[in-house]
């Protein structure tokens, strides 16, 4: 057992956006936390005012804690009844009005951990995919001291997809140096657009091939994620375009008729001539170990990568469960004709595309002394 998780005295947190389809997930996840206790709940003038059982229209196939469903749910205000009492703020808000909430929470010297991408790009905010760049998070103290602030920051995770993505491309960056090109094609779940997300006449029977902003956010977060932090922890090395360390990514999403899951199918090419064998590139995926599994707290899966051997895998239906949906699966690895290697992965996109991400990086905080 770890030193936080030995410690008797739960941290309060606070959930904005709870009512939603990542909110729910925070409930199911945090409602036997060792680390965190829920106090407080957040979503929009809508359900505020309301008990949480009644005006949530509850979607996982286990039921709301009994304890939560009585609680009230409150206006996404920093003064509004618990907030202010919360170590952490975990935020699962539309992007509409993500960016203005979570900057009011932050400036009442609130710790914010949210999924959505108003902050994911600003230099001050770590955007951290807790199996892979956890390091990002020395740059709080920066961002506290620029902004004037005593406690309160933001810390962004990624856009799902991109996190399924840049698990596997770590584990190849980490084996076999710094990658030249990546292709990827998406399929991704419904629950992905929230509730109630895409209309049943659009999606049953069909695969809409674009997704609003989605392939942008996929080719940007990838470079900042795996690009590194300047020596005073103060700037990002975004691999921008202009760096020699870029990697060129170029992403087509798609929404197909899955629940939960969304699978990528992927080609890359290494800066490494000539590139690893299979073999070797098959070892690194299944011997990948990070920093979560180090520190070994509470959300991190027993394997980060999970390899599949039958062709037919991985499959949302049949693997996303797999360690909780904390992990990513990835099967087919085989050579590319085009690039070097190519093979399909899958993440749970609302447990480690969303709150399953939020709530490890938190943890990680924990552990590093970053809340307290
Ligand atoms: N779903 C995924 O797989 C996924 C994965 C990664 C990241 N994300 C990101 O996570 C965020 C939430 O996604 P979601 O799928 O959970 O969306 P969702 O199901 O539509 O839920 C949105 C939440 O925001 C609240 N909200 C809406 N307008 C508000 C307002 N004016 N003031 C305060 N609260 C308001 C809603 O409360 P009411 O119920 O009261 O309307 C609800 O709790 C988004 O930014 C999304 O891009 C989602």
């Amino acid at each position: 057992m770890s030193s936080a998780q030995s410690h008797r005295n739960q941290i309060k947190v606070g959930i904005l956006g709870a009512t939603g389809t990542v909110g729910q997930r925070f409930i199911q996840l945090l409602s036997t936390h060792p680390y965190f206790v829920i106090h407080a709940l957040g979503a929009s003038s809508r359900s505020a005012g309301q008990r949480y059982g009644k005006v949530t229209k509850w979607k996982l196939n286990t039921p709301i804690p009994q304890e939560i469903g009585n609680m009230v749910v409150q206006e996404c205000k920093p003064d509004a009844q618990g907030f202010k009492d919360c170590g952490v703020v975990f935020s699962g808000l539309d992007a509409d009005v993500a960016g203005e909430i979570e900057e009011a929470f932050r400036s009442a010297n609130l710790i914010i951990f949210s999924n959505s991408k108003n902050y994911r790009r600003d230099p001050l905010c770590p955007l951290i995919v807790p199996l892979v760049n956890p390091s990002h998070l020395s740059i709080i103290p920066h961002q506290k001291k620029t902004l004037g602030l005593e406690k309160g920051y933001i810390v962004t995770n990624a856009n799902c997809s991109t996190t399924g993505l840049v698990v596997p491309l770590a584990a190849l960056e980490k084996a076999f140096g710094p990658l030249e090109t990546v292709m990827v094609t998406t399929l991704q779940a419904i629950s992905g657009a929230g509730y109630p997300g895409v209309s049943a006449l659009d999606i049953l029977d069909n695969v809409v091939p674009h997704i609003g902003g989605e392939e942008e956010k996929i080719e940007w977060e990838t470079n900042k994620i795996l690009g590194g932090l300047n020596s005073s922890n103060t700037e990002f090395d975004l691999h921008s375009t202009e760096s020699t360390k870029a990697i060129n990514v170029s992403a087509t999403t798609t929404r197909v008729p899955v629940i939960d899951g969304h699978t990528g199918v992927v080609s890359v090419k290494f800066r490494q001539s000539p590139p690893p064998s299979m073999e070797e590139i098959d070892k690194a995926f299944r011997e990948f170990r990070c920093e979560a599994q180090e520190l070994n707290v509470p959300s991190a899966p027993p394997q980060a990568i999970v390899v599949h051997d039958a062709p037919d895998r991985p499959q949302p239906r049949l693997d996303k469960d797999i360690h909780n949906g904390a992990c990513v699966s990835v099967g087919r690895v085989r050579p590319c004709p085009v690039l070097d290697v190519k093979f399909v992965c899958l993440i749970d996109n609302v447990r480690l595309g969303a709150a399953t991400s939020s709530i490890m990086n938190a943890e990680i905080a924990v552990e590093k002394g970053l809340i307290v």
